[in-house]
């Protein structure tokens, strides 16, 4: 559901638990055979000695998935605008011996000058901003000439099949999403390619379904988790006594640009 700034950043990414919720349906039950974090990390090409930001970097995951691999040159700066989310990715990544520098940051202003990194990343979170065009400007304008920045989003289609769960028609598409991303891109970047990560969901218990679901209301939504836990999680039982798994598109991608 959407949710404006405010309750993302102080119910929904106040911490990671509602995050850990979605990580967790996607770790037990994905398909492709590659974690989505090391696919992701063999897509970037980062110019050497790169100064590095990540724009909503959640509880620092990739860089945890990652931390065999990290190159030593890299200068990383870790940016997320809700302070929890900062504080558990210290916490994750206190024992990784690559340093790391951390700061929040909202991708609408972000707190730098021009032309200061060779690579910025923006991770499941674009789709958050209220102004998209203000934030890609934003980032263009922190990227040095030639510097590379990468964007992933999930697709348009995503766990379409759970709609016919749900009380409501679905709230409309992403406002960012593997569809409409490279158009949004062109305003800022002359070189736009989308690498795609196809995935399908196996899901076999109801219980991480449902949870996933719970998630992605706001902490405050009592009514609606309740209704959830009511008229959803019977129906996705039924489902799952009927036919013994519920197949779920969850494909999700990359848009690389320069
Ligand atoms: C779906 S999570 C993704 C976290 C991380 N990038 C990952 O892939 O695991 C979205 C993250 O973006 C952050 N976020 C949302 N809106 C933001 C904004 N306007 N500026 C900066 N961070 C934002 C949230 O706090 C949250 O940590």
């Amino acid at each position: 559901m959407a949710q404006d700034s405010d309750t993302l950043r102080t119910q929904q990414y106040h911490n990671a638990s509602r995050l850990t919720a979605r990580a967790t349906l996607h770790a037990r039950f994905s398909t492709n055979p590659t974690r989505w974090f090391t696919w992701l990390f063999d897509r970037f090409q980062a110019p050497a000695n790169s100064d590095v930001l990540e724009l909503g970097c959640g509880p620092g995951w990739l860089w945890l998935s990652n931390r065999e691999r990290i190159p030593a040159d890299w200068q990383i700066t870790l940016t997320d605008f809700s302070e929890g989310m900062l504080t558990e990715a210290q916490q994750n990544l206190a024992f990784v011996s690559h340093p790391f520098t951390f700061a929040v940051a909202d991708v609408q202003a972000i707190p730098y000058p021009n032309d200061s990194f060779g690579m910025v990343i923006a991770n499941h979170m674009l789709y958050h901003a209220p102004d998209i065009p203000a934030a890609l400007a934003e980032i263009r304008r922190v990227l040095k000439t030639g510097g590379r920045f990468y964007a992933s989003t999930l697709a348009g289609d995503y766990m379409r099949e759970f709609e016919q769960f749900l009380p409501r028609r679905r709230p409309a598409h992403l406002s960012f999403n593997l569809d409409n991303g490279a158009e949004l891109l062109a305003a800022q970047f002359e070189h736009v390619t989308l690498h795609r990560y196809d995935n399908t969901l196996v899901v076999t218990e109801a219980e991480p379904l449902i949870a996933y679901l719970v998630s992605m209301t706001p902490q405050s939504a009592i009514e609606l988790q309740e209704r959830i836990y009511r008229d959803v999680a019977p129906l996705v039982l039924r489902h799952l006594e009927e036919h013994s798994e519920m197949r779920l598109t969850a494909s999700s991608g990359l848009f690389e640009t320069w």
